[in-house]
């Protein structure tokens, strides 16, 4: 099976046998599709037809225990949670968080500009991104699932999710993934019993994604798994934050914008997406995709492909200065070739957290640009190559020295925080 880097064995075959083409490892046929209007016309515009999920042994059936969103079948088991994931994941709730997401993001520069020393310090900027105190027991323990989580629910990485003889041996990843969903449950699940209890005490309980299952549980009929692994697939997407809508839209900004805002192009963390399976057979372009068959999207070979770009191997941020789309309304585009990138994924599945992940990276990375030029360690080069994770991957770790901008950076980031601290909003 696919391990180590997929995605450039998969673009290899794609160049050699064209842009959709199948391989078949075990029982399980796989459709990849290389090209974006062959993903436009499978994924979106037969939507009905490619938006079913393959019951993977070890994600479907042994971690998320056939609930959550992203492992079910395109059916009502998918329906509901995801009109109930939408209920948080819609525009006027994201700007809710604005002024939250917008301080996290300036108390980031704060800790890195501190950290860097003047530039004289080797720091590793990745661990600043998480806005938590990675010592506090459960921020740690969720970090520790969602990183087993991402080693064990590779798309194409698990004999087993594809022989079925398999599945009925034990082995050292069906113990790994009975161990994850008790742990998911455990964490998760206790965090909103204790949400419970509090409202069943009158206690007042803020807004959130576990206040609404616990309000709607029994007309959804949710039981107690439905509810945790719900709320797993959400910790395990991420913390979420959003953009400020009177960000200046200069050019300068604009700039920034190209620079940060699209990086996911040439380092998507799902390379292999979440694959669809199709719901009945269907004839395309001549080549029969028989039902049941997993639909990949090859993202590497689509997000370098020289009929969308000039020079794709090539990072140049600056192809993106004219795009002011954000990524929610580029991939409603009619034109696949003008889509900026498909790192969320296509049609019906694509991932509901992208509204409030694509201002997240926004926020920050234009800040880390306007703050810091980010200066490489002669003796200790990066490797932008290697990457930790099966499924969603992110750097090994790195350092680098960060050179503040201009003199007053520092200033300025003092300024800003002691706004934040004297006001109510934060
Ligand atoms: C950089 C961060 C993220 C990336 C790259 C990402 C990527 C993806 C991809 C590729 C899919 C599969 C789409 C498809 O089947 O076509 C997906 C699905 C999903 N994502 Fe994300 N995602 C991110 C963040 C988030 C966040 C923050 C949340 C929640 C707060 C989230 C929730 C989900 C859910 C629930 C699904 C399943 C959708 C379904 O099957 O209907 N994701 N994501």
């Amino acid at each position: 099976m696919l391990t180590n880097y997929p995605e450039l064995t998969l673009d290899k075959s794609a160049r050699k046998y064209g842009s959709l083409y199948s391989v078949c490892p075990g029982n399980q046929l796989f459709a990849i599709v290389s090209d974006l209007g062959v993903a436009k016309d499978l994924m979106i515009t037969q939507g009905a037809m490619f938006s079913n999920r393959k019951e993977m042994f070890i994600k479907s059936q042994i971690v998320c225990a056939g609930r959550g969103i992203t492992a079910t079948p395109y059916n009502d088991r998918w329906r509901k949670p995801r009109r109930i994931a939408n209920t948080w994941l819609n525009q006027q709730i994201v700007d809710s968080y604005t002024l939250v997401l917008d301080f996290e993001a300036t108390d980031m520069l704060q800790g890195l500009f501190a950290e860097s020393k003047n530039s004289v310090a080797h720091i590793n900027p990745q661990t600043y991104a998480g806005r938590y105190n990675i010592h506090h027991p459960i921020v740690a323990e969720a970090l520790r699932l969602s990183r087993v989580f991402m080693n064990c629910t590779g798309p194409m990485s698990n004999i087993v999710d594809f022989v079925p003889l398999l599945q009925w041996l034990p082995s050292p990843l069906k113990s790994k993934g009975k161990a994850l969903h008790r742990d998911l449950v455990q964490t998760y699940g206790g965090m909103i019993n204790e949400i419970k209890k509090k409202m069943q005490a009158g206690e007042k309980v803020d807004e959130c994604l576990t206040k609404t299952m616990l309000d709607i549980q029994q007309t959804e009929e949710l039981d107690y798994l439905d509810t945790s692994i719900l709320a797993s697939a959400f910790m395990i997407g991420g913390v979420v934050y959003r953009t400020d809508p009177s960000t200046p839209r200069n050019t300068e900004a604009r700039t920034r914008r190209a620079r940060s805002g699209k990086v996911e192009r040439p380092h998507n963390p799902f390379w292999l997406g979440t694959p669809h399976t199709a719901m009945e057979d269907f004839v395309y372009d001549g080549k029969l995709i028989p039902k049941d068959t997993v639909v990949v999207l090859n993202t590497w070979t689509m997000h370098h492909s020289e009929k969308r770009w000039d020079n794709p191997l090539e990072f140049n941020p600056d192809r993106y200065v004219k795009d002011l789309l954000p990524t929610s309304a580029s991939a409603n585009l009619a034109d696949p070739y003008a889509r900026d990138h498909w790192m969320f994924g296509a049609g019906r599945r694509i991932c509901p957290g992208m509204i409030v992940t694509e201002p997240e990276i926004w926020l920050a990375i234009s800040r880390m640009l306007w703050a810091f030029e980010m200066v490489q360690i002669s003796e200790r080069p990066m490797n932008l190559k290697e990457y930790d994770g099966l499924s969603g991957r992110s750097p090994v770790p790195f350092e680098i020295t960060l050179k503040p901008n201009f003199d007053g950076v520092g200033e300025v980031i003092r300024k800003e925080m002691k706004i934040w601290k004297t006001s109510s909003m934060v």
